[in-house]
């Protein structure tokens, strides 16, 4: 497991272009099983959850290559299985979401159990729930679920919760079939809206209102040859905003749009950061930038609540617990999407947080943290402790860091190209 060093860097300057978007990819790549021929994915990530799919998808008989550094070529013709099983899916949350899409191309799909983050119980349940609804027998084997399409029965689904995963899996095996199904309550999170586009550009027909999606099945001979730009990822381009906030200095992130963070955006303006974009809606988004300015210590007394899109992503919850505590804050952070998700208070209290856990909220009373030696137990963990290591006095070491390759494609060589001051141990 590799370690990362980094020193306090200030007055950061520069820019940074946004890579593309980890949560919009990995339901893409899913989906690429479906319209059995070529996909062609630009702007695709170089992270491990991206390395990890293209090992599922060549397990079960898709070839797979990359064209240039970030243009990479899936052909499921010759797809030659419908179990996903190999150990890369007990690696990552989103593994899950090939039971759909090989539901719609195999009618039936074998999937492990998929692991990920440690941030909470993560049940499946809601998936399960809508497939018997659609006509697909689901048992529950242990270490699995065996799904297998009976009946193409047209339905509506209400989601007790905006599920991203649930409204995903859905999506992805209505695509096929002679069924029109409608979800309610659906997740509204810019990577659904990307996903339906993407599908649609490979023949499917999808309809997304207001209050509900529809999704007329097709014959499998109505889908093609399919290629796609993923989008910039939203939650990288939130980290590096928060980056900046804390180290000070004026910093441009190419290719981000501000309508897609605009409650982490909020919390910064209101502690006095100059942000400024151009998110004109007509322009691509390779054209759009956010120019974040900060010229103090950011001082802050205020509370947020973690929710589904658009409320402040559970996602930028732990980067900013770190930049409230490593300034001049009183701030209490509430998390209402995941249990588990405050593992890295543990982390920031030894680098001198003053940070209090109770149920799920997080009181914290912002000061000069110094550097020491810290655990990444997830993701987002490892980001938010990258945050506070900048701030902090001296050096800081973030072991288990491969954690933040997991969905930062390489934060050591953005943050030290403003200015900052992070190497790998
Ligand atoms: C997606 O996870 C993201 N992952 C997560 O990002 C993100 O935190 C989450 O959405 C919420 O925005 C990917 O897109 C790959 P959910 P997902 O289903 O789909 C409960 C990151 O750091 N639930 O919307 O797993 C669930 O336990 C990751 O990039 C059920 O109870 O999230 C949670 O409390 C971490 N039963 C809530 O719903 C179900 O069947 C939201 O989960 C499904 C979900």
């Amino acid at each position: 497991m590799s370690a990362i060093s980094i020193e306090k860097s200030e007055k950061l300057e520069g820019k940074i272009r946004v890579q593309g978007s980890k949560n919009e990819v990995l339901p893409i790549l899913c989906a690429t099983v479906i319209n059995g021929n070529i996909s062609i994915i630009h702007n695709c990530p170089r992270i491990s959850d991206v390395y990890n799919t293209i090992k599922i998808l060549n397990s079960i008989g898709c070839k797979t290559e990359w064209i240039d550094d970030n243009s990479l070529m899936v052909n499921s013709r010759n797809l030659n299985d419908y179990r996903v099983t190999c150990n890369c899916v007990r690696m990552m949350r989103s593994s899950i979401i090939f039971a759909g899409a090989l539901v719609s191309r195999c009618k039936q799909a074998v999937c492990s159990y998929p692991g990920g983050c440690v941030i909470g119980e993560r049940p499946i349940d809601m998936h399960i729930a809508a497939f018997r609804k659609m006509g697909i027998k689901v048992i529950n084997n242990g270490k699995g679920i065996e799904c297998i399409r009976y009946k193409e029965k047209n339905c509506k689904i209400r989601l007790r919760f905006p599920s991203v995963g649930a409204t995903e899996n859905i999506i992805l095996a209505s695509i096929i079939g002679n069924q029109t199904v409608y979800i309610y309550n659906y997740a509204k999170e810019p990577e659904i809206i990307s996903l339906c586009s993407f599908l649609i550009k490979m023949g499917g027909i999808i309809d997304i209102r207001k209050d509900y999606i529809k999704i007329s099945g097709v014959k499998k001979n109505c889908l093609k040859n399919v290629e796609y730009c993923i989008d910039s990822d939203r939650i990288v381009a939130a980290t590096y905003m928060f980056v900046v906030a804390g180290c000070k200095g004026d910093v441009v992130l190419e290719a981000a749009d501000i309508d897609k963070l605009r409650a982490s955006a909020d919390i910064l303006k209101s502690a006095g950061v100059l942000i400024n974009s151009d998110s004109n809606k007509g322009i691509a988004f390779e054209k759009k930038y956010i120019r974040i300015k900060m010229k103090e210590k950011l001082s802050l007394k205020g509370k947020v609540t973690t929710g589904p899109f658009p409320y402040f992503p559970t996602d930028m919850q732990s980067p900013l617990m770190a930049l409230m505590a490593g300034n001049n804050t009183e701030f209490l952070c509430k998390e209402t999407m995941f249990e588990n998700r405050f593992k890295m208070a543990n982390e920031l209290i030894k680098m001198g947080a003053d940070i209090i856990i109770k149920d799920n909220k997080a009181y914290i009373k912002g000061k000069q943290l110094h550097g020491c030696r810290v655990n990444a137990s997830d993701l987002r963990a490892g980001a938010g402790l990258v945050i506070a290591g900048l701030g902090a006095e001296g050096r800081t070491v973030i072991q288990h860091a491969d954690y933040i390759y997991r969905g930062y494609e390489d934060i050591i060589r953005d943050i030290n190209s403003i200015g900052g001051n992070i190497h790998i141990v």
